[in-house]
C-alpha cells in the first residue's frame, strides 16, 4: 500500500525537517526522498543505541514465563473488570500477610507518593537522610510539609542515632520517618539491628516507611527485611517494586505492606491504576525464582567485576548491595557524565551533596564493557588524572 502525500503536506514536512535538523534550505540531503522501509525493518532508534546506566533498571526485562503470562492477558486489555492472576493474594501470601495489609500501585513511586500524602499533614515533617531517593521529599514540598534531611556519615552509612535524636526533638511535628534500605544512590544497607534500634527508640505512633526497592540484590547477612516488624504490630510501611529484579519498570507495579489501618489511610489517595498486563506479569514473576536468581547473580557478577577494575585503577568505589554503585570521580560528576554522554553512555544524575561521585547502574555485559571503555578514555591515567582527595 502506497502512502500518498498532498503537495502541501510534503512541502511543509520537508521545511520542518530542514529546520529541525539545522540543514541549509538547499541541502541535497534534506531534499532526498527515500522509499519507506519494507515491513519488518526496525528503524534505527537513538534510544536503543544508548548504554542505559542512569536509572537502575533491569536491562533484561521480564522473563519468558512473565511474557507468556502477559500474552495470555492480552484479552483483558479492553476490560475494566477481569481475572487478574490473583496478584494481590499472591503478594500477600509471598510475605505471609493478609490482603488487607497490601496496597498495590503503578510502581512503588506511587506508593511513596500516596504514603507522603496520607501521613504528612500541612507543615508536618518527614525525617530521613540526604542523599536518598527523593520522591517522598518532593511530595512533602508539594503539600507544604517540611523535610528534615540529615547528612550521611563519612562512611556513607545512614546515621540512625541522629535520625532518632532529630525525630524525638521534633516529635510533635514528625509525620513520617523515611529510610531507604539499601540507600539509593549509595547502595549501602542499614543493618537490621539499626532498624530495630530506630523503631525501639522513636515514639511508637510515628509511622516509619522503609523503602526496600533493591531488597533482592542484597547478600550482606546483616540486612533483613523490615516486614517482620509489621508482624510485630509496629507502625511500619515497607515498599517493594517489580521494576528492579523483575524488569517491569515500564509496566509499572509496586506495592506497600503495612498494618491494616495504615493501608486504609493510604487507600483514600491511591488510584488503583495497575494495568492488566502488569498484574499478570507480576503474578508469573513471583513463580519464577530461577529467573530472579539469574538476574541477581548476573547483576552482582558484573557489578563486582566493574568495581574491582575501577578500584584497581585507584578509584574509591562505595561498597554496594544494589544493581548500581557509586564511584568517586574526584571532579564534578556532571562533567564526567557529559563526557560519557558524548560516547553514548548515560550514567546517573547529580546527587547533592555528593557532587564528585558518579552513580552507575548495572546494564548488560556489553553495556558494562562500553562503560569501561569510555571510562578508560575519560580517565586515561587512572586516579592520577583526577587528583586524589
Ligand atoms: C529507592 C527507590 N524507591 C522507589 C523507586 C521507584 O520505583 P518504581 O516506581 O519503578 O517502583 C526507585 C526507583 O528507582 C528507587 O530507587
Amino acid at each position: 500500500m502506497k502512502t500518498r502525500f498532498s503537495r502541501r503536506h510534503f512541502v511543509g514536512g520537508a521545511a520542518a525537517a530542514v529546520g529541525a535538523l539545522g540543514l541549509r534550505p538547499d541541502s541535497a540531503l534534506a531534499a532526498l526522498r527515500l522509499p519507506p522501509p519494507p515491513p519488518g525493518v526496525v528503524p534505527a532508534d537513538p534510544y536503543d543505541d544508548l548504554a542505559k546506566l542512569a536509572s537502575n533498571e533491569n536491562p533484561h526485562g521480564p522473563s519468558e514465563k512473565m511474557w507468556a503470562s502477559m500474552d495470555l492477558a492480552r484479552k483483558y486489555a479492553n476490560r475494566y473488570g477481569y481475572p487478574d492472576g490473583d496478584i494481590h493474594e499472591k503478594i500477600a501470601e509471598h510475605h505471609g500477610m493478609g490482603t488487607d495489609n497490601i496496597i498495590m500501585n503503578a510502581g512503588s513511586g506511587e506508593t511513596l507518593r500516596v504514603a507522603g500524602i496520607a501521613f504528612l499533614g500541612h507543615e508536618e515533617k518527614v525525617v530521613g537522610v540526604e542523599p536518598t531517593y527523593t520522591s517522598v521529599y518532593r511530595v512533602a514540598s508539594g503539600i507544604d510539609a517540611d523535610v528534615i534531611a540529615r547528612p550521611l556519615l563519612p562512611d556513607h552509612t545512614q546515621d540512625i542515632d541522629d535520625l532518632v535524636r532529630v525525630t524525638k526533638r521534633n516529635y510533635r511535628d514528625v509525620g513520617l520517618v523515611y529510610v531507604v534500605n539499601p540507600n539509593n544512590p549509595t547502595g549501602v544497607i542499614v543493618p537490621d539491628e539499626d532498624i530495630r534500634h530506630l523503631l525501639d527508640n522513636i515514639p511508637e505512633d510515628i509511622p516509619v516507611l522503609i523503602d526496600e526497592a533493591y531488597h533482592h540484590f542484597i547478600r550482606d547477612p546483616r540486612y533483613s527485611s523490615a516486614v517482620k516488624y509489621i508482624k510485630e504490630g509496629r507502625k511500619v510501611l515497607v515498599t517493594r517494586t517489580f521494576s528492579k529484579i523483575y524488569g517491569m519498570a515500564g509496566l509499572r507495579l509496586g506495592y506497600g505492606i503495612a498494618p491494616e489501618e495504615m493501608i486504609d489511610q493510604m487507600r483514600t489517595y491511591a488510584t488503583g491504576s495497575v494495568n492488566a498486563l502488569a498484574r499478570w506479569g507480576a503474578a508469573a514473576a513471583l513463580e519464577d525464582p530461577e529467573y530472579e536468581k539469574w538476574i541477581r547473580d548476573t547483576t552482582i557478577a558484573l557489578r563486582d567485576a566493574t568495581m574491582t577494575e575501577l578500584r584497581g585503577q585507584g578509584f574509591e568505589v562505595i561498597p554496594s548491595e544494589c544493581n548500581f554503585f557509586m564511584v568517586h570521580t574526584g571532579r564534578p560528576a556532571s562533567e564526567v557524565r557529559a563526557e560519557f554522554r558524548r560516547r553514548d553512555v548515560a550514567v546517573g544524575r547529580d546527587f547533592p551533596p555528593m557532587l564528585d561521585y558518579l552513580r552507575v547502574s548495572i546494564g548488560t555485559e556489553d553495556e558494562m564493557k562500553r562503560f569501561m571503555t569510555a571510562w578508560n578514555e575519560i580517565f586515561p591515567d587512572g586516579m592520577t588524572t583526577t587528583g586524589r582527595r
